[in-house]
Parts: C-alpha cells; sequence; structure tokens
C-alpha cells in the first residue's frame, strides 16, 4: 500500500437539489462526529448551485471536509455565458476541482488542450486539481490503455511549473467501470497505479496521490485499497447516500490505520 494520506472525494455530478445536498452534508457531520476519521481526507463535489449551501453548514458545523466543483472555465472572466471561474469558486471557499472527467471529455466536448488550460487556470488560482483519467472499453480491449493514459498524463501535465506540483492529485477513470457496476479488478488498478506512477515520476510527480474511480462501492473499497495500491477514490454513485460514502472512507481509514 502506498504511504500516502488517502483521499476519498464524493463527485455528486447533477444530483441533489441544495436542500438534498444540504441534508446530505448534515448527515455527514453526524457520522463524523459519531465516528471520527483521522486517517482519511475527505471532500465532497456538489453541483454549483449547491456549493454555497453546502460550505455554510461545513464552516459553520465545523464538518471535517473540503469541498469541490465538478468543472471550472479556464477564463478568468468575461463573455463565457455559462461558465464559472476560478476566483468564483475560490470565493465560496472551494479548494479542489475536478478537472478532465470523461463525462466532461466526451459529453461537452473538452480537448485535452481545454483540459491542460484549465488545470493551469486552477493551480494558479491555489486550489488543488483532481485530473481524471482513464480509457474506454475499446481501447482497454486493444491493450492501448497504458499508452492512452500515458498520453492523457503528458498531455495535461507537460512543462507545468514546478511550484504548483504539490496541487495535483490524478484520478484514474476506466470509463467502462464508471457508473457500470463493473468495477477494474485489483490487479487491472494495481498495474495501472504503477504505470501512472512512473509516468509521473517522469514528469516531477512522483509524489502525488493516485485514486481509483469507476463503481467503487462499501464491498469492494476495502480489497481495491489494499491490492490496488491506491491513493483512494472518486466515488460516485456511492456518495450520494452518507452511510455508504462513509463507510468508503471508514476502509480507507482503516486500511492506513492498520498498515502503519
Ligand atoms: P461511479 O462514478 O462511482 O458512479 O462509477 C465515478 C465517477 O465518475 O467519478
Amino acid at each position: 500500500m502506498s504511504a500516502h494520506k488517502p483521499l476519498v472525494i464524493g463527485n455528486w455530478k447533477m444530483n441533489l437539489d441544495y436542500v438534498e445536498a444540504v441534508h446530505l452534508g448534515q448527515q455527514l457531520g453526524v457520522l463524523l462526529k459519531n465516528k471520527p476519521v483521522e486517517h482519511t481526507d475527505i471532500v465532497v463535489v456538489p453541483p454549483f448551485v449547491d456549493i454555497r449551501s453546502v460550505t455554510s453548514i461545513v464552516d459553520s458545523e465545523k464538518i471535517p471536509v473540503g469541498v469541490g466543483a465538478q468543472h471550472v472555465s479556464a477564463h478568468d472572466n468575461g463573455a463565457h455565458t455559462g461558465e464559472v471561474s476560478t476566483s468564483m469558486l475560490k470565493r465560496l471557499n472551494v479548494q479542489w476541482i475536478l478537472v478532465g472527467h470523461s463525462e466532461r471529455r466526451s459529453m461537452y466536448a473538452m480537448t485535452d488542450e481545454v483540459v491542460a488550460a484549465t488545470l493551469r487556470a486552477v493551480v494558479k488560482s491555489g486550489m488543488n486539481v483532481v485530473l481524471c483519467v482513464g480509457e474506454n472499453l475499446e481501447v482497454r480491449e486493444d491493450g492501448g490503455q497504458n499508452d492512452f493514459v500515458a498520453d492523457q498524463l503528458h498531455s495535461a501535465l507537460i512543462g507545468l511549473d514546478e511550484k504548483f506540483l504539490e496541487l495535483v492529485t490524478v484520478a484514474y477513470e476506466p470509463i467502462w467501470a464508471i457508473g457500470t457496476g463493473l468495477t477494474a479488478s485489483s490487479e487491472q488498478v494495481g498495474e495501472m497505479m504503477a504505470q501512472i506512477r512512473s509516468v509521473l515520476t517522469t514528469l516531477s510527480l512522483g509524489d502525488a496521490r493516485v485514486l481509483y474511480g469507476g463503481s467503487v462501492n462499501a464491498d469492494n473499497a476495502e480489497s481495491l485499497m489494499n491490492e490496488g495500491e491506491v491513493d483512494g477514490f472518486l466515488v460516485g454513485g456511492a456518495s450520494l447516500k452518507a452511510e455508504s460514502f462513509m463507510s468508503i472512507v471508514q476502509s480507507c481509514n482503516d486500511c492506513y490505520d492498520g498498515k502503519r
């Protein structure tokens, strides 16, 4: 198992209005109060319109979770209808931004160039970036996943100023495992983690945390953590219920606790 403190991120996607989001945040607060988590960092990533409400209760109730956003513009401001800027999110105490999620890449035409520009905008603003990478089923069946992911990492990260390196986390999310119930095996994840870490080392990012995402749930988190050599998870569906999300967090916490 890797030496990093685990990180578990709940990506709520386009689910939960602000009332539901506050409710889920409060439930997480209660569970964390009853069973505090010392060895795992936790982040929730609500839709834009919920962020202010969620950061308010996180701050006022001192809930030990960070708050992230699912997307941001690469531009500072101006005529970009429908977009949101890094400074707007920073003002709301957002500390984490997902960049290049496969749903943004495939459904909203986010190219590698836009991913690279967005990543730079995020780190320049001082927020943490979670760069999402991962192959589709066709690439996996052809055995091209290592090259595919290496290309995504290079195009997003090459030439990044070293003062920003500590703000980068990578999430490996094979597209065929997202929301499908098909989790990658611990062996597949372990192999890809080694490949990603070796590419990151060549980019001076050998110390970055590398997460896994794709149908992570309370039942598979522990084995992925132990055998898959991951530094934590990016969780979609299972993050929408406080109990299942916290049970994933708890698995990470226990693994870390037991191993050191
Ligand atoms: P999932 O989503 O856990 O529902 O598969 C993961 C993600 O897309 O971040």
